[in-house]
């Protein structure tokens, strides 16, 4: 298992590009399950979650390919396979993404229901409403969601659920509606850049889709979709890690592929805190000259502040002047970090779903643990603003959503080490 060593207190400054997204490139993955023909993708990052979604992908008769240039070209041979066993499922919630396109192409489904999960309870109870309306006879069996698939009819949906509206789940529906008979409505749709990068894929495909990027879908059902060539969005949380990395250390970072549109909340929150933010295209940079100040923060669905930049947001405010509140409204129980960050002298109260920050600490590097992907973040940018070194270990969190991050946080200066632990 590999660690990191980050020796703290440097100033991070200059210029670094965040990869493709994670989460809007595993759904769009699994529409070659739908095409009839090779879809071609670009900025496809080189992750472990990728790598699994592959594997996945494999076992149901997609043939999936990483060219030397780095696209990935996917396409399904077979038509037959239909088992998304545990073996892989239980190690990516994502995999969940295979169920509305096996739903649709399939005339018998049999999925594994994900895994557990330490960032709190993921149920799948809303793709189940969404799929069942449009006909799909689905039922729970020994771990599995079985049932019959094909034949679906477009049908009226309502997605919100006691959290807001979930966005594997409006992947899956979407997969499914866009190749079945009639019109679909989706109200309460989720809005994520990442859903809105997936719709235009399957437009590319020949899919109706109506009112993107709102939370209300129109569908209009194709009888096929074909192949096409896509460019993954660049990923906002990535981009708002190192973001908010280049704050926590006061310092200067631009970050090339960090879109505006998709990053407002974090970058007015970013100022809130005293951080001076510029934008200009696809780049943002941040300054912080001062140090920054307490903001209190509420994680919403999109275009609220992202629950996936939660615990980086929380591990730089414990270096800032005065109190913050967080409060996670997407997971309520995604607090992992608070302990961890405890240990490096952060001063955290946990309170149901908020943490209480009391700020202007002084970070001491210490032994940490990652137990998660965004709290692993979080923890690295803890050890960039600490004094002396913080070992991090169990980085194959890390390693599922950030794409070679020593390296870039390398070039803009942090001194950062991965190793493998004895
Ligand atoms: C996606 O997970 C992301 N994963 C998560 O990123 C992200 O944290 C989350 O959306 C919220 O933005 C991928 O895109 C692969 P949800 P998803 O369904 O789709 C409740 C990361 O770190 N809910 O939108 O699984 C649910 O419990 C990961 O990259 C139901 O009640 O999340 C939660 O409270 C972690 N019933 C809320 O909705 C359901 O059927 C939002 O979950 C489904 C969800």
């Amino acid at each position: 298992m590999d660690a990191m060593d980050i020796v703290g207190g440097r100033r991070l400054e200059g210029r670094v590009r965040a990869s493709g997204a994670k989460n809007a490139a595993l759904p769009i993955m699994a529409t070659s399950i739908l095409a009839e023909g090779p879809i071609r993708l670009k900025n496809v990052p080189d992750l472990a979650d990728i790598r699994t979604m592959s594997r996945l992908l494999a076992v149901l008769g997609v043939k999936v390919e990483r060219e030397p240039g780095g696209d990935l070209v996917l396409n399904c041979t077979s038509t037959r396979k239909n088992e998304a066993p545990y073996r892989i499922m239980k190690t990516m919630r994502a995999g969940i993404c295979v169920l509305g396109p096996l739903v649709a192409r399939r005339t018998k489904v049999k999925v594994s229901l994900p895994g557990g999960c330490a960032i709190g309870d993921r149920p799948v109870d809303l793709h189940l409403k969404g799929l069942r309306a449009l006909g799909a006879n689905l039922d729970i069996r020994h771990g599995y969601i079985v049932g019959p698939g094909k034949r679906l009819r477009g049908a009226e949906m309502y997605l919100g659920g006691p959290f807001g509206s979930t966005v594997t789940g409006t992947a899956n529906i979407l997969m499914a509606a866009v190749v079945a008979k009639g019109v679909t409505v989706i109200d309460c749709a989720a809005c994520e850049p990442e859903v809105q990068d997936l719709c235009r894929a399957l437009v590319k495909m020949g899919a109706q889709i109506q009112g993107i990027g709102s939370p209300r879908l129109v569908v209009e059902g194709v009888e096929r979709l074909t192949g096409c060539e896509h460019t993954v969005i660049p990923d906002r949380i990535e981009a708002g890690t190192l973001l908010l990395a280049g704050a926590a250390t006061g310092g200067d970072v631009t970050v090339e592929g960090a879109r505006w549109n998709d990053l407002f909340a974090l970058v007015h929150t970013l100022r809130e805190a005293g951080a001076e933010v510029e934008h200009f295209d696809d780049t943002i940079r941040v300054r912080a000259r001062r140090r920054l100040k307490s903001v209190d923060v509420t994680t919403l669905p999109f275009p609220g502040f992202p629950t996936d930049l939660q615990a980086q947001m929380m591990a730089t405010l414990t270096s800032a002047d005065g109190i913050s509140v967080i409060t996670e409204k997407i997971f309520p129980d995604r607090f992992m970090h608070v302990a961890e960050l405890g240990r490096m002298g952060a001063r955290i109260r946990k309170e149901g779903n908020a943490a209480v920050v009391h700020g202007a600490r002084h970070l001491s590097g210490a032994p940490v643990m990652a137990s998660d992907l965004r709290a692993s973040a979080a923890l690295v940018i803890a050890g960039l603003v600490a004094d002396g070194k913080t070992t991090v270990s169990r980085i194959y969190h890390l390693d599922r959503g950030y794409e070679k991050i020593e390296q870039k946080l390398g070039r803009l200066g942090a001194k950062i080490r991965r190793y493998r632990e004895s």
